[in-house]
């Protein structure tokens, strides 16, 4: 639709209060990364459109403007608040890699004209700064960073902010310092309020704790966490015990006293801040909680490396903008803003029927984004997605890139509605709409080819000389309806297909035959499990060693598998009750239904069960190893998968992310990251020749 030129220009429409002050934070937020490092998402129109929604709001509700707001202020305003602050609330400076933290850790000793004594390294929390004052062990303020010298009293948010306790452990008179954000399911639970309230959805976590946090009398409440970075006396020249304690004590100390009084620390996850005496300890943390990110019930956009001494910190002193005795090590942006161009519907392998969002190309986290999981309809629904929406997506490591919710600000009133398929978008039969993922009524039918392909595949039961057209060909005469029929198809069978002369029949064959021997990790990955690829698989069958045990298994076994939850192990548990057919054609078939090598418990002994997936004691044993970049020598031949299965047929963990655990890397040419992370880590790193050598016996 074009815009009729003589219109007033466009402007957000904001529905109620708190899109107000989600709107003014988004505001602020955009100048303040537009004037600071010129990074804001907003281009100028969504900026100059958004402002101009908050005015309106503004006209129409006088009482609740906001001190914040970018209204009428140069460059959208120094954020200002009305209660001052005790001491200021700075900012960090940052640095982006290893060679620019060195810089900094080295100007920083010139400075002192010693070595730092001790670095304690955090994470960055991603949420907003506030102080919370106690008197006499009772929180009775609640104040935002504001400008850092003067913040706004939210106060009223006292009571709905998790590890921020209203009293303490002790009845002391502090001034805590830290971050309130949203975890994810806060995140989720919030928006499905709002939808519920007035349809529309907060655009991030971020956004949505800064509403969240600064809103008075919504109907809804939001509950918000907080994690303590650091603790002030108060008032700041108190001198009482507590006051020159906090004054002295090591950083790392104040925060063991600050989780003593009940307060949340990210102590408690997995990103807890750690001592450290040398710059390379500092590098393989700030590696390590990178590599924690993707896996975080909360945001971090960074790593923050502290003083940890008193007299270091006191030494360093101040700029006008921030500490110079930390440092904030910034990590690539996880979360970006871009357009909802489309969205296509697909029908899987297992007959779910699932949304992809089509996005303009985004640059995130390393890579460029142009796909985005939707779930289903429900969740579309739910976050009230448009098409020409501009959306968050959040990518971390390997996560597959998500779209988060849409950015309602940003409307300009040309948004379209998302078509919903009425039929399965690849037979055309009907949907079932009964689950939250709607399934094509006839299952993994619909798509037999797609999972006989996939069944026969070189990772799974490598049966060679079936190809596509193959498969199709025998579905169409009706010889087979899924894979387990292949093993009964006879030789005659065969030699009647077209193009199928005697060779091609015997080589099918004997392929046929061998496949009937592959492992129990291949079989069990070839049924096609949601949520069970190639690795789960193999972590499945050496678990349970032999598929009558995984057809036992209840959902609580079946989650004692690393890396199954209480959301996946249902799914697998109702999945397999749905291949029963399937699973018992293959034992009739002879198919080899267990696993090498995997120790079970003698019959009966109930208490033999941790005995069950224990491997022998082979080379491996007790091992986690990581395979990266392109295997040679001996292993040149070899796919990823069949790498990964050598480590564990040599008693070994096979895993893709390298940390501290790590025992060995095997890196073959153009190994890159995960090699040099294994050199920071000082993780042992082997070649393809070294390793092959070391499994010999395996290969
Ligand atoms: S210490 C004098 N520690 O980062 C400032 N800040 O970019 C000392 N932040 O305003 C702050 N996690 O809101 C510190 N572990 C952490 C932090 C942290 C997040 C925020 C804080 C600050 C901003 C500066």
């Amino acid at each position: 639709m074009m815009r009729d030129m003589s219109e007033t220009p466009p402007m957000t429409a904001i529905a109620d209060e708190t899109a107000y002050a989600e709107a003014v934070q988004l505001a602020v937020d955009a100048s303040a990364a537009y004037y600071g490092d010129g990074t804001s998402t907003l281009d100028d129109d969504a900026y100059d459109r958004l402002v101009r929604g908050i005015e309106a709001y503004e006209a129409g509700h006088p009482d609740q403007v906001l001190p914040t707001s970018p209204t009428g202020k140069v460059a959208g305003g120094a954020v200002v608040g009305d209660v001052p602050h005790t001491v200021p609330m700075l900012s960090l400076d940052n640095v982006f890699g290893p060679d620019q933290l060195a810089a900094w850790a080295a100007s920083l000793e010139r400075r002192l004209d010693r070595p730092v004594t001790a670095w304690s390294v955090e994470a960055k929390l991603d949420g907003l700064a506030v102080s919370a004052r106690y008197r006499r062990g009772r929180l009775v303020q609640l104040v935002t960073r504001g400008d850092g010298q003067a913040g706004e009293d939210v106060s009223h948010s006292i009571g709905t902010i998790v590890g921020l306790p209203e009293r303490l452990a002790e009845p002391v008179t502090v001034e805590l310092r830290g971050e309130v954000m949203m975890t994810t399911a806060q995140f989720a639970d919030a928006c499905a309020k709002r939808q519920a309230h007035d349809g529309t959805t907060f655009a991030n976590p971020r956004s949505a704790a800064a509403g969240t946090l600064r809103t008075k009398d919504r109907p809804y409440v939001c509950e918000l966490t907080f994690f303590g970075y650091g603790a002030l006396p108060l008032p700041p020249g108190d001198d009482s015990p507590l006051a020159v304690r906090l004054r002295e004590l090591p950083h790392s100390q104040i925060m063991e006293w600050v989780a003593g009084q009940g307060v949340q620390t990210t102590a408690v996850t997995p990103v807890a801040g750690v001592l450290v005496s040398d710059l390379a300890a500092v590098q393989a943390r700030v590696e390590e909680i990178a590599a924690a990110r993707a896996d975080l019930e909360f945001g971090i956009d960074g790593i923050v490396v502290k003083c940890d001494l008193a007299a270091d910190q006191a030494a360093a002193g101040f700029s006008s903008r921030a500490p110079r005795w930390a440092v904030a090590y910034k990590l690539p942006a996880t979360e970006k803003i871009t357009k909802l161009l489309a969205v296509e519907w697909n029908t899987g392998r297992t007959g779910i029927i699932a949304p992809r969002a089509v996005l303009e190309p985004v640059e995130l986290d390393g890579s460029v984004v142009t796909y985005a999981t939707l779930h289903n309809a429900a969740d579309i629904a739910r976050r009230g997605l448009m098409i020409g929406d501009s959306v968050t997506v959040y990518k971390a490591g390997d996560v597959i890139p998500r779209v988060e919710a849409p950015v309602v600000h940003l409307r300009t009133g040309d948004e379209t509605p998302i078509d919903i398929p009425q039929v399965c978008p690849s037979c055309g039969d009907a949907i079932d709409a009964g689950q939250e993922r709607w399934r094509c009524v006839r299952g993994r039918a619909c798509r037999a080819i797609a999972s006989i392909e996939y069944a026969v595949g070189r990772d799974q039961l490598d049966i060679e000389g079936l190809a596509v057209n193959r498969i199709k060909q025998m579905l169409d005469a009706d010889l087979i309806t899924d894979f387990a029929d292949l093993f009964f198809l006879t030789r005659d069978q065969l030699l009647a297909l077209d193009r199928m002369g005697e060779t091609s029949t015997d080589n099918l064959l004997a392929a046929l035959e061998r496949a009937k021997a592959q492992p129990l990790s291949r079989v069990f990955c070839a049924l096609g499990v949601r949520g069970t690829g190639r690795s789960m698989s193999r972590r499945i069958a050496a678990h349970f060693g032999t598929m009558d045990a995984i057809r036992a298994a209840d959902a609580a076994a079946i989650q004692q598998v690393e890396g199954i939850g209480p959301e996946k192990a249902p799914v697998v548990v109702a999945e397999l009750a749905e291949l029963d057919p399937l699973i018992d054609k293959l034992i009739k078939a002879g198919v080899n239904m267990t696993q090498p090598g995997v120790v079970r418990p003698p019959a009966g002994d109930s208490d033999g069960a941790e005995a069950a997936g224990e491997p022998l004691d082979l080379p491996l044993s007790g091992m986690s190893v990581v395979v990266t970049g392109t295997m040679t020598g001996p292993l040149a031949a070899l796919s990823r998968n069949e790498v990964n299965e050598l480590v564990e047929r040599a008693g070994g963990k096979a895993s893709s992310g390298v940390s501290a655990k790590t025992s060995l890397v095997v890196a073959g040419d153009k190994a890159g990251s995960k090699r040099t992370k294994a050199e920071t880590l000082g993780v042992r790193v082997a070649t393809p020749e070294e390793f092959a050598e070391l499994v010999a016996a395996f290969l």
